[in-house]
């Protein structure tokens, strides 16, 4: 079977500071998707980039004494910086200066004008310049933004272009009764059909170049540039090749799946959509929002101060490895809810998971198998059956997970094999097995087991500790075994892939002491 194409994005960042861990928590999650994507055999496209044109920009540019242009590439490399920091396997970054964007942009409008979603209406009203959104006073509780209360929304009053997105509450409606998996998770998806059934109001897309100048110059209205957030939508399409590569748009555009925060379900799982509907093309498969990480139950932001691990996510990976971090926010944060970050809890999981867990068993059991065996023992054959039957139900537990979005249970599927095999060796006493002869065939056979299920939670890990799991496979298996990670789930997942014989060194620590790791620091 050829191998099924599987699109995946993130919110790409509006460029008006430099990434937060708020940022870097949504873009790993993605990133454990995409890579349990490639496990699995398909074909992935993974999208990340950022949001650059509007007010907001516009403003903080204006701050620095800068052109918008020159701020913005200023910033970006920060964010791409952070994002190789965290070993995030995108396939491309986009910005919404690009070119193709701007092309691709401009043929959506024109689409949506030609099938008649657009008019012309003048816009009387509030605008967040903060979440770059058109207000009502409902919106608006006590005359601020809930989400910006230092930021004064503006009066508008403009000529705009309208969109007709009152046109489509009925199909969106049809489309997610349909297609429950559209929005996800469910809670989700009842604040968007709440929404649906309050109504639907047209909605403007287009600023005059009097209050905006930033932005992509509407091709048939002179004077007036996109409206960012509808600019911002469309780099999904054009990350595709949308405009630009028709085969590669046909094969990847009908599976995107869209990873967003749950402060933006209103863009993506009702504007978004009908702009497609509006434009002719095929919906989205998924759009999966998630929550907020916060400290001590207050969502920091870009405001946190500068030195705060909030604000220097890039640092936090520098200091303990990219994977720890990536490991905590999967495991640690139930996936579409809200969790805490903190350091004190980091460190805590850090120890007990990783050092002491994982960390300890790879080095035990290798310590072990060469210690009696030389190396990876010859085993009976069969495999042992505790061990066997604890790897495929956290094979088949893990997937399930993965597809259900749920992140942490997929991790905490794949670490039971992790916890059985510590819990087996205090149980069983290898040490004592092998003053024994006659327990020597039982004892190869269970150490066998033992690195044999490290390899296969290795692999169920990889999502998440891409770096890590490395190790740990070259340790066990060479590069052989590392490679097997491209030939689909069933097989390297598969019971006895760790060939008997080979001889293994014990490795430097997988997860090195905090003690140490700071004092590296501090050097
Ligand atoms: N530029 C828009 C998105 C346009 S997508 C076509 C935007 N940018 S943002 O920089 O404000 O946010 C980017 C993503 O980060 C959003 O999905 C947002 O929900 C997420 N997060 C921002 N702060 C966050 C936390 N504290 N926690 C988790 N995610 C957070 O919105």
């Amino acid at each position: 079977m050829s191998p099924q194409p599987f699109y995946i994005t993130t919110a790409i960042d509006y460029v008006n500071g430099r990434p937060h861990l708020g940022h870097v928590y949504e873009k790993i999650s993605a990133d454990v998707l995409a890579r349990w994507h490639r496990l699995l055999g398909d074909d992935v496209r993974f999208l990340l980039g950022t949001d650059e044109h509007g007010i907001k920009v516009e403003r903080a540019a204006e701050e620095q004494g800068m052109t918008p242009q020159d701020y913005v590439d200023s910033l970006v490399p920060a964010f791409q910086e952070c994002f190789d920091a965290y070993d995030l396997s995108y396939d491309r970054f986009i910005r919404t200066t690009d070119s193709d964007h701007k092309a691709s942009v401009t043929a959506l409008l024109e689409k949506i004008r030609d099938n008649g979603y657009l008019v012309e209406a003048s816009y009387t009203g509030w605008y967040c310049e903060g979440c770059e959104a058109f207000k009502t006073d409902k919106d608006l509780p006590g005359g601020s933004c809930p989400e910006h209360p230092g930021r004064a929304p503006k009066w508008l009053e403009e000529d705009n272009l309208f969109f007709k997105l009152s046109a489509f509450e009925k199909p969106l409606l049809e489309h997610i009764a349909a297609h429950p998996e559209f929005i996800q998770p469910d809670y989700r998806r009842n604040e968007v059909l709440a929404l649906l059934n309050r109504g639907l109001e047209d909605i403007s897309i287009s600023r005059s170049t009097e209050s905006v100048s930033w932005g992509i110059p509407i091709s048939f209205r002179p004077d007036s540039v996109i409206y960012v957030w509808f600019d911002a939508l469309i780099n999904y399409l054009t990350g595709t090749g949308f405009g630009t590569d028709e085969a590669q748009y046909a094969n990847y555009w009908p599976t995107a799946h869209h990873i967003i925060g749950k402060d933006i379900t209103r863009f993506h799982c009702v504007i978004w959509p009908a702009m497609l509907l509006a434009a002719g093309l095929p919906l989205y498969r998924t759009c999966f929002a998630h929550g907020w990480v916060l400290d001590k139950g207050k969502k920091l932001s870009k405001s946190a101060g500068g030195g705060s691990p909030w604000a220097e996510p890039q640092q936090l990976a520098v200091t303990y490895g990219a994977d720890a971090i990536r490991y905590f926010m999967t495991s640690e944060i139930t996936y579409g809810r809200d969790g805490e970050f903190t350091l004190q809890r980091f460190e805590e999981v850090y120890n007990a998971h990783l050092a002491n867990g994982m960390g300890n068993l790879l080095s035990r059991a290798i310590g072990m198998a060469t210690k009696y065996f030389g190396g990876v023992p010859a085993h009976s054959g069969t495999p042992d059956p505790l061990l066997s039957k604890v790897c495929a139900e956290a094979t088949a537990d893990t997937r399930s997970a993965m597809t259900e979005f749920r992140l942490h249970d997929a991790v905490h599927a794949a670490w039971k094999i992790i916890s059985v095999c510590n819990e087996q060796i205090q149980a069983r006493e290898p040490w004592k097995m092998a003053k024994e002869e006659s327990q020597k065939a039982d004892l190869a056979d269970f150490l066998y087991g033992i690195l044999e299920s490290l390899r296969i939670a290795s692999v169920l890990l990889s999502p998440v500790l891409p770096s890590k799991t490395r190790t740990c496979l070259e340790a066990l298996g060479g590069e052989e075994a590392v490679a097997c990670l491209g030939n689909g789930l069933d097989s390297v997942a598969a019971w006895g892939g760790l060939p008997p014989g080979r001889p293994l060194e014990r490795p430097e620590p997988l997860f090195p002491r905090l003690d140490q790791l700071r004092k590296v620091e501090e050097a």
